[in-house]
């Protein structure tokens, strides 16, 4: 079911009286990225995705956004449909999204789900690229960043051979360029959430792809090390987008840790 709240258009599926889920996606991806785990997960618990401000079918305002903003958006959604402590999971982009929601409010939620993700902040070179990517899009076009960026999240057989990397790409193209600048910019200026890694309490399981070159495996795994009640998982046959690419295998571990925690 699809409903708006606050603009944002957030979908929900399954059960509302079942265990909640609230998927948090990547950059430039939408809520579709999800579908495998939605799919594989709705008849067992309460899945919520929802496009992020600025991209999907959500609404991109003035497009200045900042990370405080999308947890602003976060803790709307959960307020606004009474979610009583769901599972956050969050790929990347989403991730940030998370880090800094468990840091802000850590009782809002049951456990936390990381998948191709950091807790650093962007340093120069990251900052650069971002108003590279910026500068790339007013120029050149949003066609022009897409096809550059899409690619380095995908290994090569997935842009080969997965349909879904196709669909994402040609989808992110369609994505307004002020909503795309707005997630730059907000991912450039956000706050680094490493010192809190420590601090989480709740379960947390970490995922990366075993070829992720954007959140490598030793760099997830290492911030795993810092979350005390965590587990940390190599996802095979898998880049940056490891629940597009390899969707077995992640809903597998995440049912895994989901009855674990239960
Ligand atoms: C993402 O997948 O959300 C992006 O790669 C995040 C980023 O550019 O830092």
């Amino acid at each position: 079911m699809k409903t708006l709240i606050n603009g944002l258009s957030v979908f929900s599926h399954g059960n509302s009286k079942s265990k909640p889920i609230l998927f948090v996606h990547g950059f430039p991806y939408d809520s579709n990225m999800w579908s495998p785990q939605v799919n594989a997960l709705q008849n067992l618990y309460y899945c919520i995705t929802y496009d992020c401000r600025g991209l999907g079918s959500s609404p991109v305002g003035d497009g200045q956004f900042t990370m405080e903003l999308f947890v602003d958006d976060l803790k709307y959604i959960i307020d606004k449909l009474k979610i009583n402590k769901p599972v956050l999971c969050g790929l990347s982009m989403g991730g940030y999204i998370a880090l800094r929601a468990v840091e802000r409010m850590e009782d809002y939620f049951s456990a936390l789900i990381l998948c191709d993700t950091k807790a650093e902040a962007d340093n120069n070179e990251a900052k650069l690229r971002r108003a590279a990517g910026i500068k790339m899009i007013n120029s050149e076009g949003i066609q022009k960043f897409v096809n550059g960026f899409v690619p380095t999240c995908f290994m090569e057989n997935s842009i080969k051979n997965l349909p879904a990397y196709k669909a994402a790409l040609e989808r992110a193209k369609t994505f307004d360029p002020v909503g795309i600048k707005g997630c730059l910019l907000a991912m450039q200026g956000r706050t680094d959430t490493t010192a809190y890694l420590n601090r989480i309490k709740i379960p947390t399981l970490v995922m990366c792809g075993e070829e992720d070159k954007l959140s490598p495996p030793s760099a997830m795994k290492s911030m795993a090390e810092k979350i005390n009640n965590s587990e940390f998982v190599v996802v095979p046959g898998a880049a940056h987008m490891t629940p597009m690419e390899n969707p077995e295998f992640i809903n597998t571990t995440l049912l895994n840790f989901l009855n674990k925690i239960s």
